[in-house]
């Protein structure tokens, strides 16, 4: 349809020391690599796969919170727990974390240590509005490209954790459908896959095709990764247009 949607943003970070309490120019960073990646503007788009796309999806920090007042967008929290795990807490005030901002206005996310070896994950649409949104460890919340001083850990220090996790926001699965070849993604422009793909796999074969390893929905390295297919756009648009799951935002 051609229009380009645009979702406001709102970052909860909640530290338990300095270097999780990232700078407001990481969060930056991350917004920069969100909006090159999803408008297929990142610098290391290549044409290696001619089903890129550019998803017509953009981000911008919240300006105004919900009580009307203007915002920078970002909320910052300071807490002695060290590691909050996949349970939600850190949505909750009533377990020490952040409640979410009105859902249905605002993609929310909270920057905070998970632990367990866990980058980032995501709610799906559908699901509980109090939950709503996605959690990204704060190392891997912006790009090394984006300013100097950040906290981040190499490979994954370009930000395309949170480029795949609101991959997963806006109803993408992982490319290899979580299964075996007869398990699929649901988008027929990227190729059946039986697994994830590590580090930089390029040429990797299975189910009789080249696995798609530049996609942000496998797991390759943020290096590695440059692109989102149309089907993949088509899917995620399906989801914020009118009918859709997410059209409020
Ligand atoms: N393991 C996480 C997930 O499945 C994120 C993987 C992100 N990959 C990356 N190269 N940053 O949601
Ligand atoms: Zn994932
Ligand atoms: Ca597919």
């Amino acid at each position: 349809d051609g229009s380009i949607i645009t979702i406001p943003v709102v970052v909860h970070v909640i530290y338990s020391n300095s270097n999780e309490n990232i700078s407001d120019a990481q969060i930056l960073s991350q917004i920069q690599v969100l909006n090159d990646d999803f408008r297929r503007m990142n610098s290391d788009a290549n044409n290696t796969w001619s089903q890129a796309a550019d998803t017509e999806i953009q981000f911008c920090m919240a300006t105004v919170d919900p009580n009307g007042n203007p915002t920078n967008g970002i909320t910052r929290k300071s807490s002695t727990k060290t590691s909050w795990g996949t349970n939600d807490a850190m949505k909750k005030a009533s377990q020490g974390g952040v409640n979410p901002w009105d859902t249905s206005q605002y993609l929310n996310m909270w920057v905070c240590n998970i632990g367990g070896g866990i980058l980032g994950y995501a709610q799906f649409p559908g699901g509980s509005a109090s939950t709503d949104g996605v959690v990204i460890g704060p190392n891997y919340f912006g790009s090394k490209n984006g300013g100097s001083g950040f906290y981040l850990s190499a490979p994954f220090d370009l930000g395309r954790t949170t480029t795949h996790e609101v991959g997963h926001f806006l109803n993408l699965r992982h490319i290899w459908g979580d299964g075996g070849c007869s398990v699929d993604d649901f988008v027929s422009d990227t190729p059946t896959s039986d697994a994830a793909n590590y580090g930089c796999a390029t040429g990797h074969v299975s189910c009789g095709t080249t696995d798609m390893v530049q996609n942000y929905m496998d797991y390759s390295d943020d290096a590695c990764m440059n692109l989102y297919t149309q089907g993949q756009k088509n899917r995620m648009r399906a989801i914020l247009l009118p009918g859709g799951a997410r059209a409020s935002l």
